[in-house]
């Protein structure tokens, strides 16, 4: 069974490479611009993002080739959130994905660019779908909202006005369901528009990828603390040097570890009026337990 999940996310790992390798290569080349999108974008990642949009597709009854725009959208609206905050302005760290973070390499002139461009890149995409244009008005509604100052970037916001300080347990969960779980919630709904699936489909999608989202930045806390760079591919330590309010100064590692437990029950008992969320159940525990 494990086995079948997890070739069932390779095979949607293919899917998802292989339509981001591709996505600029028509463009007319501008300085370094797209070398720098692509530098982020093919850098390897999880993709957890993309794989919650063709999953929640298929869950809902839908054609996963038809969300494929919609999943290397939330895709690339991720991408340039982590190239922002890896600037010095805010988290200031070097590594990303295993490499040099793209400032590091292109500048930051070119690694706002690059950002600034993937996110315009995104909405260009999800009017890419071969859907009806009902679905994909609704899909540019989600992913806007929940990029934007009610969204990710609110949480970025709220992140950076809390260094230095003790935030309280519930502005911290605010912060954490606003900078991460936002956009994972956005990214299962998507998958969900694209199915066509009902209001009370997307509102049970939407509380488990919620409750997912939650567990996954009180994971990547805990996991700043616990890991190394060589597994994680990106820094340890930064929220300490940056003086961040997390879940693990306001839990410690062992209440998140409950919190991450409970946040992932209640995420996949949010499924269980679908007829098949198996793929959603493992997916739920493997992030639970990941260690990059
Ligand atoms: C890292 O996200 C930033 C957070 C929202 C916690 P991921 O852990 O999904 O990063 P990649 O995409 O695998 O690099
Ligand atoms: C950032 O959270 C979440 C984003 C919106 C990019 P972090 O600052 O904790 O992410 P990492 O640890 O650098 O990946
Ligand atoms: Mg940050
Ligand atoms: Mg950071
Ligand atoms: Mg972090």
């Amino acid at each position: 069974m494990e086995n079948s999940f997890t070739d069932r996310m390779t095979q949607d790992l293919v899917l998802i490479e292989e339509y981001l390798k591709n996505a600029f290569v028509a463009e007319p080349r501008c300085a370094d611009l797209q070398e720098a999108m692509e530098y982020s974008l093919l850098a390897g990642g999880k993709r957890i993002r993309p794989i919650l949009t063709l999953e929640t597709c298929r869950l809902c009854g839908g054609d996963v080739q038809a969300a494929l725009p919609f999943a290397c959208a939330a895709e690339m609206v991720h991408t340039y959130s982590l190239i922002h905050d890896d600037l010095p302005a805010m988290d200031d760290d070097e590594l990303r994905r295993g490499r040099p973070t793209n400032h590091v390499v292109y500048g930051e002139a070119t690694a706002i660019l690059a950002g600034d461009a993937l996110l315009t890149a995104a909405f260009d995409q999800l009017t890419r779908a071969d859907l009806p244009a009902g679905r994909i008005v609704e899909a540019v509604k989600c992913l806007s909202h929940a990029a934007g100052s009610a969204g990710m970037v609110g949480g970025q916001a709220l992140d950076m006005a809390g260094e230095g300080r003790g935030l309280e347990r519930e502005e911290l969960e605010l912060l954490q369901s606003l900078k991460t779980g936002a956009l994972i919630s956005a990214a299962a709904e998507l998958g969900c528009i694209a199915a066509g699936g009902t209001e009370e489909q997307r509102a049970q999608v939407r509380t488990y990828a919620q409750a997912l989202g939650r567990a996954f930045q009180i994971r990547d806390d805990m996991l700043d603390v616990t890991s190394s760079q060589e597994e994680l591919g990106k820094p340890v330590g930064s929220d300490r040097i940056n003086e961040k309010s997390t879940f693990v100064t306001s839990l410690g590692l062992d209440g998140c570890a409950v919190q991450v437990e409970l946040l992932t029950r209640q995420g996949i008992d949010a499924l269980s009026s679908f007829d098949n969320p198996s793929f959603h159940t493992w997916l739920a525990r493997w992030l639970a337990g990941r260690n990059r």
